[in-house]
């Protein structure tokens, strides 16, 4: 039986995150940098949300320092992951993609600002995630910086995102795999390898957030498309029942609730063991796998 307490671990990482995000979104908007862009990009940035990503690579970070203080390259680059996370949903509820009305709670933002905003301050969030990471002199950033690039482009997220809008996409599992694994898996595994990458840590140390961050980030997508029929909006913080009502390519939608959940229990298995060897029995990686599935939100 599992006895690692994830909720205050949880509350102390993200209260790390946002006062990293903090000083770094301060910094946002230096002189000459129209203030309505600084506002949409600070409005999506600071409306909440879960910031899985960051604290992943902070996490790994973390076990990799075995207790040394991580430094701010860590920082700059769990920062960075949600603001290109961030960028990837206000592009997504764009009503050419999704077309969704709400996000984090709140209007989304094409809603409040406009779409041509949304979109150029989506473009502002992921060009700005870069600065950020090549912002010092340590050599390690440029590795950093390749990292996020593939995590998030045409192989990754972006990618992702263009097989789930594909009008040929074939109704079959292995295709649904590779696509969760593009559009949502490509950043957590990208997340969790930045943390090992920032902290100096060694092959091996890579090639267990490699297999962490796969297995996760598919039972993540997997749990986000069985939220969306099990959970309300209120819940979620954006619409629910929203894929089946717009026809979207999910898991429930293909294999049924009870096998997607299923595999995803299976993925979280398989992260867990992945890790065991970095951080032993019961460790906080192993919880926040177990989390990536339990979550109401
Ligand atoms: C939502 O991501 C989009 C997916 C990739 C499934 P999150 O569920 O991590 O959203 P926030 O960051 O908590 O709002
Ligand atoms: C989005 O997947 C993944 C991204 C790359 C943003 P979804 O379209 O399922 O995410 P939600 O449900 O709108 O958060
Ligand atoms: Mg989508
Ligand atoms: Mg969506
Ligand atoms: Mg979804």
């Amino acid at each position: 039986m599992a006895t690692f307490q994830l909720n205050t671990f949880l509350a102390a990482q993200v209260a790390r995150v946002e006062a990293q995000l903090a000083e770094r979104v301060e910094r946002l908007g230096p002189a000459g940098t129209p203030p309505k862009l600084v506002e949409a990009m600070r409005y999506s940035l600071l409306a909440g949300g879960k910031r899985l990503r960051p604290v992943l690579c902070l996490t790994f970070a973390d076990l990799v320092s075995r207790g040394s203080t991580v430094s701010a390259v860590a920082g700059d680059a769990a920062c960075a992951l949600e603001y290109v996370h961030t960028y990837s949903l206000v592009h997504d509820d764009l009503p050419a993609m999704d077309n969704d009305d709400y996000r984090r709670g709140r209007p989304t933002s094409h809603k409040v600002f406009g779409e041509p905003l949304a979109i150029l301050a989506g473009d502002a969030l992921l060009t700005e995630a870069f600065a950020l990471v090549a912002s010092g002199p340590e050599s390690v950033r440029a590795a950093l910086c390749r990292e996020l690039a593939v995590a998030s482009g045409a192989a990754g997220m972006v990618g992702g995102q263009v097989l789930d809008i594909a009008e040929d996409r074939p109704a079959a599992l292995d295709y649904l795999i590779r696509l969760h694994r593009m559009k949502t898996g490509a950043l957590i595994r990208g997340a969790c390898r930045m943390g090992v990458l920032a902290a100096g840590g060694d092959a091996d140390a890579l090639a267990r957030a490699e297999a962490y961050g796969d297995a996760v980030g598919l039972a993540f997508q997997i749990a986000d498309d069985v939220l969306d029929v099990t959970a309300t909006a209120e819940q979620l913080g954006k619409p629910a029942g929203a894929d089946a009502a717009a026809g979207r390519f999910t898991f429930p939608a293909v294999v049924g609730l009870e096998a997607s959940r299923k595999l995803a229990n299976d993925k979280v298995a398989e992260a867990i063991a992945a890790v065991r060897p970095l951080e032993g029995e019961d460790g906080p990686l192993a919880a926040l796998a177990r989390y990536t599935v339990e979550r109401k939100s």
